[in-house]
């Protein structure tokens, strides 16, 4: 019997699982006559999966995640029964005869070469079945999520793919589930996998939420596996992290000394009624790596050239591989911004 998976079932550096409610009802209570939603920088999509009842527009410059936005929001019609029977079918496989781009790079690193067998004869299965019109793109996008939650559910790391543990100690299986996505979704969504900053200004929208990356870790390195993954393009990867090329995937948000450029740029551009801005850090740009980027003055200069700001905050203990106590000036922040018209 196939098992299901939900959104909020996954490690994602920066997400907001935590904070949907939060969210929610400081748009409800702020917030008039709210029809469309944003997700300019959506990552896992968890907060587009708080406004299921919007015109939801999901944006983020990762295929990994714009193939999960098309398996959470995309408004094309599945047929479940095919995709549970595809999911089946890769569960009892035995690949244990399989050599392929998965296993020849990646064996007994983040998985065991069993697993990266199965990830590799899997991921050519997939891409045969879309490219031969077998499956339509939501459902090539639904089937890598399974994918990536089933990795993750395993993966011998600290939640993210720049290292892995290496004591050689494996467990679990891959086993694929169907994604948790039978709902009434708005045919006018629409899913985009771009650099915001170029797209800005092609939807208008009641809301739209801004959580950049707040520090210089990069999601394409802490992401590198899922990405490789997503594209299939067979790339070489190096060093023990066995990462690829990565150098046209950085992004500006990430940069101390472009970081505020970028978001005066994309706050210019955005048309809409509200912008709704998350953010955690300390208040100071410091050159750490995990330090932010942007200063709550900044943010609020940047905001306040397009209307009035609020600030909201609440207590909020991030994703950090669980080793830091949490800490009062990690508090979670929300900057809204009421435009003027
Ligand atoms: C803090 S995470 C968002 C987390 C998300 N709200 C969630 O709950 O999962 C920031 C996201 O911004 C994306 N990103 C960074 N720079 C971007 C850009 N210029 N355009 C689009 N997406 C970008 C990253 O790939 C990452 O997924």
């Amino acid at each position: 019997m196939l098992q299901i998976f939900s959104i909020s079932n996954r490690r994602y550096l920066g997400n907001k699982y935590k904070l949907l409610q939060w969210i929610r009802k400081i748009v409800d209570e702020n917030c008039v006559d709210i029809h469309s939603f944003f997700d300019v920088f959506s990552g896992t999509g968890s907060v587009s999966s708080a406004f299921l009842d919007k015109r939801l527009v999901v944006c983020d410059m990762m295929k990994s995640n714009y193939l999960a936005a098309l398996c959470w929001f995309s408004p094309e019609k599945i047929d479940r029964e095919k995709l549970m029977a595809i999911l089946e079918y890769y569960n009892t496989l035995d690949t244990s005869h399989e050599n392929n781009y998965f296993s020849e790079n990646f064996s007994d690193t983040y998985f065991d070469k069993a697993t990266c067998q199965k990830i590799g004869f899997i991921r050519d299965d997939i891409e045969r079945l879309y490219q031969e019109k077998n499956v339509n793109e939501r459902e090539y996008g639904c089937i890598i999520t399974s994918l990536f939650y089933a990795m993750d559910r395993i993966s011998h790391t600290c939640g993210h793919y720049d290292s892995f543990i290496r004591d050689g100690r494996y467990s679990g299986t891959l086993e694929m589930r169907m994604p948790d996505n039978d709902y009434c979704l708005n045919p006018n969504n629409v899913i985009l996998c771009a650099d915001s900053n170029l797209i800005a200004d092609q939807e208008e929208v009641d809301v739209a939420y801004l959580d950049p990356p707040y520090n210089s870790r990069q999601y394409c390195d802490a992401y590198h596996l899922l990405e490789n993954i997503a594209m299939w393009e067979k790339p070489e990867v190096y060093g023990v992290a066995r990462k690829m090329d990565r150098t046209k995937m950085k992004s500006r948000y990430c940069k101390s000394d472009d970081a505020a450029l970028a978001l005066g740029e994309l706050v210019q551009k955005l048309k809409c009624r509200y912008i709704l801005f998350s953010y955690n850090n300390n208040g100071k740009k410091l050159q750490c790596r995990s330090n932010a980027k942007l200063t709550d003055e900044e943010i609020v200069e940047i905001l306040s050239t397009r209307g009035d700001v609020t600030v909201f905050s609440t207590e909020h203990r991030g994703f950090d591989a669980g080793k830091s106590e949490f800490n009062k000036d990690n508090a979670e922040r929300l900057f809204l911004c009421n435009v003027r018209r």
